[in-house]
């Protein structure tokens, strides 16, 4: 049998083309051409194309460990990678935290970030093309759930003022409102139709220019695993956990602040602005302690803005009446 190895150093087409249009013009066009020679349909051909992409190793995987960033530090000890691993909140996946089985149905190459709403000119950016183009740094943060327990975990990404950057939204864009994938065929939350999909969670153009912002693609000095949002994921450390939405395909500029999923299902309960307040309980539990996961049920005191107020407290003087804290 003639098989073709690549060598290391030879890139793949998909590699040397941005990704969307490598899928969507050349990938096409390859794929009807060969279709007709072997006598399959293009569609056939079209879908073994893109999923010989999804089982490539991951292209930016030379990218990591990416050099750490050391302004931001720790007051507590990294959670265990395997911890962080297998506990997490991915809806789509399940309700319960051992949803990395399910989540592994993911596809996450291909990859298409569209960039629409309120900006100089819409776009969609392939995942590696992005990554490559702003370059990624690693940061420690911590993370506190709503459901009071927090993690500490070594991030990889970059910094949500560069895509905003990008974007070029107009001067009248106040909000960004982001979206996670939308497949029933692949995420079985997403087949309950009481939940209001897509997962969509929003941010005002300063906090998203804040420099805590953090876009995430990897952690652990390894592109991220399906179960953490792969392959672009938001960090906002200062709020509690469900405004950091998983594997977003969308970031539409816009002056009509997002109603967030979690908003969406109960607004009694959850708000736009979450920012985490040991003052302010949540309806059904006291948010004044959290549980340190990995450590056996230690809690320690929960800080006003996780810690990081001295990064934010600033954006939210002077607003007045609003539910800041849940
Ligand atoms: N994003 C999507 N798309 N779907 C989700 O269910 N859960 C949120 C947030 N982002 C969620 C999501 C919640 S409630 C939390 S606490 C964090 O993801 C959990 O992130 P982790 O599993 O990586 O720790």
């Amino acid at each position: 049998m003639n098989v073709i190895r690549r060598r290391g150093w030879e890139l793949a087409e998909s590699c040397a083309t941005p990704e969307h249009v490598f899928l969507n013009r050349r990938g096409f066009m390859a794929a009807a051409a060969g279709a007709a020679v072997i006598g399959i349909t293009p569609e056939l051909a079209m879908a073994q194309r893109v999923s010989d992409l999804a089982n490539m190793p991951d292209p930016t995987r030379d990218l990591y460990p990416a050099k750490r960033n050391e302004k931001y530090v720790l007051d507590r000890p990294l959670t265990e990678e395997s911890i962080n691993a297998n506990y997490n909140n991915f809806f789509e996946f399940g309700s319960s935290k051992n949803i990395v089985k399910a989540a592994q149905a993911l596809k996450t190459r291909p990859w298409t970030i569209k960039i629409d709403g309120m900006v100089e000119k819409p776009f969609e950016i392939g995942i590696d093309d992005l990554v490559r183009k702003v370059g990624i740094e690693e940061r420690l943060y911590r993370m506190r759930c709503v459901e009071a327990w927090s993690m500490t975990i070594p991030w990889s990404g970059f910094q949500m003022s560069k895509l905003v950057e990008m974007a070029k939204p107009l001067g009248s864009a106040k909000y960004v409102r982001m979206e996670t994938f939308l497949d029933k065929s692949i995420a079985p939350g997403q087949r309950q139709s009481w939940y209001p999909w897509p997962y969509v969670e929003g941010v005002t153009i300063e906090e998203a220019n804040n420099e805590l912002a953090f876009l995430v693609t990897g952690t652990y000095g390894k592109p991220a695993p399906k179960q953490h949002g792969a392959p672009l994921r938001l960090a906002l450390p200062w709020k509690y956990g469900f405004k950091s939405i998983k594997s977003i395909v969308r970031f539409s500029f816009t002056d009509k602040r997002p109603k967030s999923y979690w908003e969406d299902l109960q607004s009694a309960e959850y708000g736009f602005w979450a920012n985490v307040n040991p003052e302010v309980s949540h309806p059904r539990w006291s948010q004044a302690t959290e549980e340190i996961l990995g450590t056996g049920g230690e809690r320690k005191p929960t800080i006003l803005f996780n810690g990081y107020g001295e990064y934010v407290a600033s954006m939210y003087s002077g607003l007045g009446k609003e539910r800041l804290w849940a």
